[in-house]
């Protein structure tokens, strides 16, 4: 089925495969499934969903567009963190570059940051958006409206 442009979002798989319909994504391309959207301003959890959990293995780390944000979602040990995906530096995609543990190193000049915070291992004063994270079944959902404030 093709998807008329202009009702594309929340989100969509850098890669490849997910795109959606207003509150609406394609689950595995046979059904449609609702999305909370909340209006701008909003203080409440937003999440949205992305990708299947066996989509992003443990130890892998992977771009995707979530309501026009890029993030970087990577899996450390069976629990999912999801950072913004351009680097401090110079604007690198973090969620290309290689994850070890728990610290994903940007491809482009190798700045070094830790996914479950957002903090850059040189400078742990500073970082990317951290984003909160739910697993909900199979599904992998992610709040970018609410960045984690503990850093
Ligand atoms: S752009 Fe990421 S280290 Fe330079």
């Amino acid at each position: 089925m093709l998807w008329s442009r202009k009702f594309r979002s929340p989100v969509e798989d850098v890669g490849n495969s997910h795109k959606s319909v207003f509150g609406f994504q394609k689950n595995g391309g046979k059904e449609r499934v609702a999305v909370p959207r909340v209006p701008a301003g909003r203080t409440e959890m937003a999440f949205v969903r992305t990708v299947k959990v066996d989509e992003v293995p443990p130890g892998t780390i992977r771009e995707l567009q979530v309501e026009g944000t890029t993030i970087a979602l990577a899996n450390v040990e069976g629990k999912f963190y999801a950072i913004n995906n351009v680097c401090l530096h110079r604007g690198g995609p973090l969620g290309q570059g290689p994850l070890g543990g728990r610290n994903v190193t940007c491809p482009w000049h190798a700045w070094q940051y830790d996914v479950t915070t957002g903090r850059t291992l040189q400078n742990p004063a500073v970082g990317v958006d951290c984003y909160p994270t739910e697993v909900r079944g199979q599904d992998v959902f992610v709040d970018i409206a609410s960045e984690r404030l503990e850093r």
